[in-house]
């Protein structure tokens, strides 16, 4: 709550009608009680207070209103002058702040913008209060900005309640049913708001049995989180079994080119409308690791999602269909097949052939959400669809969070790769929908309304939200990046620190933010070092992912090989001797993932075998690489809990706790990691380390 300190110790005005007007009202009031401030109703709203400055408390000096909510006091009617909608809309979730006279002003077309705004204003503090600030408009860059929840509603066998979660159970459901801890529910909607959040998927991608039933009989379930996220501008969406005409439908087939099966989800979405008229629509993770899917009845992708689409069309809701397509029953002794390629090879034929309300959610790289892989070849191969890239906040192969992996200078380098070339659209244009403005239009080319961006949420009903409780800056950097994707990670990293670490919960700001950037600002480039190294990927434990296992997937059907043998290690991807996947990049890529001379280092054993002594671009050979980068990586490790244990009596007790836990626990696993991949690679390749030191 002290993040509301300088806008509780104002006289605020407030002025419109509507739900989300009232929870910025509601903000305001909570904050005032506390802070002694007061808020005031404007003319327009509904409210007993009557008009503008009725209540008699002196001028506002703070004005929060809609556009055409009637009469504004001075300062808030001279800033709304300065404002041309037409030249310059702001949208349904946009807003205008200025302060003039000392009056601070939020602005907004929609009721959206209005709580936009005002947790823009928490994050000013006492800046939003400070000079005359000359107008300034915000808008989101990107309109879909979705957490996808992992969680199962009845206890999974092998993946437990939330699969791949690390911060507890779920928000929403316990052992087979909802949770109904509704406070919880709004408070994590309040959450999300206040990074940027605006839709949820409430249920695992993969949909098991009783999860299907969300759709049909256990609908009231989901329009009860649907009241609790509403008031924070949050829109549910809903996981779906591609099979559920059969599975509930009771129908012989989920062929999707079927009339039955077309009236069966027809009827199913009217009626999920009835229930939860801002609905946002479905995901489907469709003929993917074992979720049935149209390939099943002989129809494509396209077809698949096309039903789906057709039936949430006529309510406005839209169908994430997910692009994660590939064989996980591979030969491990074929070597012609490669899972890097599959999604490009599945989708990239059938661009322009999905309906407008579809949107294809991309994994960011081919291959898993590993801490490093290039950025996917689908993303620059679809000019004629929508699409959504997906990012993984919950830390399945970032260290679970159990380690410290600050992600925002990862995605912000994803979201600023230029797939072209440089200089060039950017992913965040593709998730913008803005990639293909101003060039010769290409046919079916998609314009405006991207598919926005996705990451697997990291929350739980952990007291922290995230297990480590480092992890919420990984949560807010996803809303403030999806935001705003130009946005320097390390700025958003320092938002997120004044807004949890506040004067009176710690003795030394200055302190605490300096050790917390030490700890986090390199720390996703530091689990890089100890982990797999330049870009091979994997060689985590199979199953639950954590913890090093050189060769634990190197003999399985799933496709991740690292392929090292006595000479050398990587996967061959050129067009010249290997599986060809350099060739789904468009130039300059193209050439300069296929020649080791260009590729870059973090990403050469994606792309090429090569033996133990190749010489990096940086200079050292490979085999020498992987023994500093090692070493390097649990030492920054040892540096990090040093750095925190400084931190002790400056910051609650429970929380330094609970974080100096974990990084013993990260060192120990660094430690693993280091000697297993050093072990593993000095004894294939029988390279001693040239500066001696110790490997077992
Ligand atoms: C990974 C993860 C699975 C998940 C899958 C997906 O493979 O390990 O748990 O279901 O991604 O994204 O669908």
């Amino acid at each position: 709550p002290e993040a509301f300190a300088a806008l509780g110790a104002r006289r605020a005005l407030v002025c419109g009608a509507g739900l989300l007007v009232q929870t910025v009202r509601d903000e305001l009031a909570a904050a005032a009680a506390r802070y002694g401030g007061k808020v005031t109703a404007g003319a327009a709203a509904a409210g007993p207070a009557g008009p503008a400055g009725a209540a008699g408390a002196g001028a506002p000096e703070l004005v929060l209103a809609l556009a055409g909510a009637g009469p504004l006091p001075g300062p808030a009617a001279a800033v709304l002058a300065g404002h041309d909608p037409a030249a310059d809309a702001l949208g349904d979730e946009g807003f205008l702040l200025a302060r003039r006279a000392g009056v601070t002003v939020v602005l907004a077309d929609r009721p959206a913008g209005l709580l936009y705004g005002l947790f823009h204003l928490v994050r000013l503090g006492p800046a939003a209060f400070g000079p005359d600030r000359a107008l300034e408009r915000h808008r989101p860059v990107l309109r879909h900005r979705m957490l996808d929840h992992w969680d199962n509603v009845a206890v999974h066998p092998v993946m437990g309640q939330v699969e791949r979660g690390y911060a507890g159970g779920s928000i929403f459901w316990r052992d087979g049913g909802p949770r109904r801890d509704f406070e919880r529910v709004r408070a994590y909607g309040r959450l999300l708001a206040a990074c940027g959040v605006n839709a949820v998927a409430v249920n695992n991608v993969n949909v098991h049995a009783t999860e299907a039933r969300l759709l049909t009989d256990r609908l009231g379930d989901v329009a009860d989180l649907a009241d609790r996220l509403r008031p924070y501008g949050i829109r549910v969406h809903l996981s779906v079994s591609f099979a559920a005409p059969v599975m509930l439908g009771g129908l012989p087939t989920a062929d999707p080119c079927d009339e039955a099966v077309r009236d069966w989800w027809a009827a199913a979405t009217r009626r999920v409308y009835e229930r939860i008229p801002d609905f946002g629509g479905y995901v489907v993770k469709a003929d993917s690791e074992g979720q049935p899917g149209p390939f099943r009845y002989g129809r494509s992708h396209a077809d698949g999602a096309n039903v789906l689409a057709e039936a949430l069309a006529p309510h406005g809701g839209v169908v994430h269909w997910r692009a994660f397509v590939y064989n996980h029953r591979q030969d491990w002794r074929d070597r012609s097949t490669d899972r890097a390629r599959a999604a490009f090879d599945h989708f990239a034929p059938l661009d322009g052939r999905f309906r407008d309300n579809v949107i294809l959610q991309v994994k960011h790289g081919p291959i898993d959400f590993q801490p490093r892989e290039p950025v996917s070849p689908v993303i620059a191969a679809m000019p004629g669809t929508r699409l959504a890239v997906e990012l993984q906040a919950t830390q399945e192969y970032t260290g679970q969070q159990r380690h410290v992996c600050y992600l925002g200078p990862w995605w912000s380098e994803i979201l600023r790769f230029a797939p072209w070339g440089p200089g060039g659209s950017t992913v965040a244009d593709v998730a913008a929908g803005t990639a293909y403005e101003g060039r010769p239009a290409l046919p079916g080319t998609v314009g405006g309304g991207g598919g926005g961006l996705v990451a697997v949420s990291n929350a739980g009903d952990d007291p922290f939200w995230t297990g480590h409780p480092l992890a919420q800056a990984n949560l807010y950097a996803f809303g403030r990046l999806a935001w705003d994707p130009g946005l320097d990670p390390l700025a958003v990293l320092d938002e997120w620190i004044d807004l949890t670490f506040t004067p009176s919960t710690t003795r030394d700001p200055r302190l605490v933010r300096r050790i917390l950037h030490e700890v986090l600002d390199d720390s996703w480039r530091t689990y890089e070092r100890y982990t797999a190294p330049l870009g091979v990927g994997f060689m985590v434990r199979p199953g639950h992912h954590y913890g090093p296992d050189v060769d634990g997937y190197e003999y399985t059907p799933w496709g991740t090989y690292h392929f090292a043998d006595r000479d050398g290690v990587g996967v061959d991807r050129t067009r010249a001797t290997g599986t060809r996947f350099t060739g789904q990049y468009p130039p300059p890529w193209s050439h300069t993932y296929e020649s080791v001379q260009t590729c870059p280092d973090e990403l050469l054993l994606f792309f090429h075998h090569v033996p133990y002594r190749h010489v990096l671009r940086s200079g050292v050979t490979v085999i020498q690489h992987i023994y500093d980068s090692h070493f390097a990586g649990v030492e920054q490790v040892v540096a990090m809990r040093d750095r925190w244990r400084r931190l002790a009596r400056l910051i609650d007790a429970r929380l330094h706790a609970r974080v100096s836990q974990r990084l013993d626990e990260q060192l120990r696993c660094a430690q693993e990691w280091r000697d297993q991949v050093n072990a593993y690679f000095y004894r294939k390749s029988g390279v001693p380390d040239a500066h001696g030191r110790r490997i077992p």
